[in-house]
């Protein structure tokens, strides 16, 4: 029988997407399922953090715009008729972010038309526009679209807000010595979303392993859990 293949297409400034993946793939790695990984490479490197409040205004002004940034070639492999392909990265300006646009924009068709499309996304908290948005461009691309597997930082409000903010603008929000560390411990997603996500990945492989109707499956939307 013909394995079934996945492939994972992502954008992580901030490692956070990523490192959510490497949970989600451990999952699919328990079955007999082939998991390709294709990162979105930026032309130009993308600076993280963006070192300054200035910066970071200014980042978060355009990216509300949706401005594209540009991006590599993919891989010729990432044109193979895939049986799912996990489309992941990060809100930005409660849009998809800059390179992921881009890849919709140069790639969209010929990489998601008639494959069935697992949107992935990694955020602080404000998720809804950007998975609205992320749908309606997979569908005008000819995708199948999955329901979104969601992950928010799990720090309350409204720390987690500026926690991002001082992070993004080059401070150490979490660092130990700053009484804000009390309210804000760590940027980013924790241990245990990593494991949740490894049990998405698990609920997933078996799925797939199983022939089951993957536009049924259906995950608890956000995925907050704590550290
Ligand atoms: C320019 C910019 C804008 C952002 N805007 C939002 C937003 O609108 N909503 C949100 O929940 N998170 C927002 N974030 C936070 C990221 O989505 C979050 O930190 C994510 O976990 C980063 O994932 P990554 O490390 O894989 O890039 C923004 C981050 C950046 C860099």
């Amino acid at each position: 029988m013909k394995r079934k293949r996945v492939l994972i297409v992502y954008f992580s400034l901030s490692s956070q997407t990523r490192n959510l993946l490497h949970g989600l793939s451990k999952g699919l790695g328990e079955y007999d399922i082939d998991v390709e990984w294709q990162q979105v490479k930026t032309k130009e490197s993308l600076a993280f953090p963006f070192g300054s409040v200035a910066a970071t205004l200014k980042m978060m002004i355009t990216t509300l715009f949706r401005k594209r940034v540009a991006i590599e070639p993919l891989t010729e492999d990432c044109f193979y008729p895939w049986d799912i392909i996990v489309l992941a990265g990060p809100t930005w300006s409660y849009h998809p972010s800059g390179p992921i646009l881009s890849l919709l924009d140069r790639d969209g068709e010929k990489l998601f038309k008639e494959r069935t499309v697992l949107p992935f996304i990694s955020c602080r908290g404000y998720w809804r526009m950007h998975n609205w948005g992320l749908r309606a461009l997979l569908k005008k691309k000819g995708a199948r679209v999955l329901r979104p597997i969601v992950f928010t930082h799990p720090v309350a409000e409204p720390w987690r807000t500026i926690g991002v903010f001082l992070k993004l603008a080059g401070k150490m929000p979490e660092s130990g010595r700053s009484w804000f560390h009390h309210f804000y411990p760590k940027y980013g997603h924790s241990k245990k979303q990593v494991n949740d996500a490894k049990a998405i990945g698990l609920i997933i492989g078996k799925s797939i392993e199983e022939k089951k109707d993957l536009t049924s499956l259906r995950f608890p939307t956000p995925v907050t859990a704590g550290n």
